[in-house]
Order: C-alpha cells, then sequence, then structure tokens
C-alpha cells in the first residue's frame, strides 16, 4: 500500500506534527499542504474554515492519499465532523492535549495556549468539562504567534515579550502543565522553555497523532511493510522563507537532501 499519508494545516505548524509521523513510520511517505497564504485560520469563521479545508482535503485525495491527517487544532475543530460527513477517506483529527495534562497536574492548575477557533470548538469544550471539578484550566488565546512563524520570527523582543506576557500570568497562578495547543506554537519550543522554566510540563499533540494515525493505517489495512524509502512532497501557497527554514531545521534536509520535495502552488 505505497499510496501517501496526506497532511495539512493553515500553514508551517503542522509541520511539528509531520516531524513525529516521519520518525514513528519509516515505511511511509508524506503529502503535506501549507495553506500559507490563508494563514492564520483562528480568527476566521467555521464556515470559511470548512470552506478551505473541504479544497484541501479534495487536492490530498487527488494526490492519491490513503489517510489524512489535519494537523491543526483551528480546523480540526471547525470542520473534521464536515469533513468525515463528506469524504470517504478515514481523517484523523488533532485537539489539544488538555486530558493528559488534567491527569499529570499535581498543582490543579493547567496552562492552554491555543486559537480562538480552538477554544471555541465542542471537542476542547467537551474535554474541559470532564475535569472541571478537581483541575483549573487558564485559557489564553495567544494572539500574534501564528503570524510571527509564518513570518519566520523564531527569535527576538517581539517574540520573547509576547510569549512572556501569555506565559508569565499562567506561572503565577501555579501551573505545572503548559498545554501548547496549536501546532505552531512547538517551533518556539526553546523559548516557551526558557520562559516556563523547569518546573512546568509543556505538552503537544504530535507523538499522539503520529500513533493515532499508526493505528488507523492498522485497522484500515494500509500500514505500509514494505521500505520504499521515505519521501514528503510539500505544497504550499505561499512563497515564504519560514517553511524552508523549518524543513531544514526538522527535517535535517542536509543528511538525506532527497527526503523533502517543497512546491508553490
Ligand atoms: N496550526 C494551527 C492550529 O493548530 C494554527 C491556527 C491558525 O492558523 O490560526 O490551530
Amino acid at each position: 500500500m505505497n499510496r501517501p499519508i496526506g497532511v495539512f494545516d493553515s500553514g508551517i505548524g503542522g509541520l511539528t506534527v509531520l516531524k513525529e509521523m516521519v520518525n514513528l513510520l519509516p515505511n511511509e511517505k508524506f503529502v503535506y499542504y501549507a495553506d500559507s497564504m490563508n494563514a492564520p485560520y483562528g480568527y476566521r469563521k467555521k464556515s470559511e474554515i470548512i470552506e478551505l479545508s473541504s479544497k484541501i482535503v479534495e487536492f490530498l485525495i487527488k494526490e492519491n492519499c490513503k489517510v489524512i491527517v489535519i494537523a491543526c487544532n483551528t480546523a480540526t475543530a471547525a470542520a473534521v465532523h464536515y469533513i468525515r460527513q463528506n469524504y470517504n477517506v478515514p481523517i484523523v483529527g488533532l485537539e489539544p492535549a488538555v486530558k493528559p495534562a488534567c491527569l499529570a497536574t499535581k498543582t490543579g492548575q493547567v496552562g492552554v495556549l491555543a486559537t480562538e477557533g480552538t477554544f471555541r470548538g465542542n471537542h476542547f469544550k467537551t474535554t474541559s468539562e470532564k475535569y472541571k471539578e478537581y483541575v483549573t484550566l487558564h485559557l489564553q488565546v495567544a494572539k500574534g504567534l501564528v503570524q510571527l512563524a509564518e513570518k519566520s520570527v523564531f527569535e527576538g523582543d517581539e517574540l520573547m515579550s509576547l510569549l512572556k506576557k501569555y506565559i508569565i500570568p499562567m506561572k503565577n497562578r501555579n501551573i505545572d502543565q503548559l498545554v501548547l495547543g496549536c501546532t505552531h506554537y512547538p517551533l518556539f519550543i526553546d523559548k516557551i522553555k526558557v520562559i516556563a522554566g523547569e518546573n512546568i510540563n509543556i505538552l503537544d499533540s504530535g507523538i499522539a497523532v503520529a500513533r493515532r494515525t499508526k493505528d488507523i493505517l492498522m485497522i484500515n489495512k494500509i500500514f505500509n511493510t514494505e521500505h520504499y524509502g521515505q519521501k514528503i512532497k510539500i505544497f504550499s501557497t505561499n512563497d515564504h522563507n519560514a517553511l524552508t527554514y523549518v524543513v531544514s531545521k526538522l527535517f535535517q534536509v542536509g543528511k538525506n537532501p532527497n527526503l523533502v520535495e517543497i512546491k508553490i502552488l
């Protein structure tokens, strides 16, 4: 079953999820779609996100993808239900790692950084309701971070002051778990760790999504057991430096120059 796995995000954030899939699934090929021209999705209306996501799903189906991973919390929140109902391909969605954070906390205080769209979604509401008697969630819309990543700003004063503005108030409330509820945020992990300090555990959904994808491949008997050589084809709706920078950082393309191919749409 040498068909590729399709993965998409509003931009380059989902590459942090793709990285975990590439690690876990060495026999698979991947097609990644970054809709950077239309990023961020976080402030868009649900109907718009459904429309944008549906176009991408159709593109990935034409690319012959055997499963599609929505590597975007915001697009999952708005569109996963619609997509599952309207397309005949297995879909893996993504949601912030609130459950593992609520189970791991000792202080009973958990911080969550995400977009407006993700906090509005039903998945998020249902999961957080479950633990509300025992765990206080500190929610923060991390405005501006997706835009900085898409502009290839991974250091500097503007980034640091935004991160401090969002994380320090949570730290003052004694959180011991910080959920990165947007796939762009792990791109800032080094800086986030510095601000959060040693006593806060930082969680994202990358590994869980990679395992869920493996599960779906096995259950549907479309898991690749033969090694044809890994390949990642990336399509982006915007030609920008951030994409090449993040790709070279996450996938060590120097060691395997044929691993990634980038096409601008
Ligand atoms: N990576 C997307 C997510 O996980 C970014 C959201 C956006 O485009 O605003 O939610």
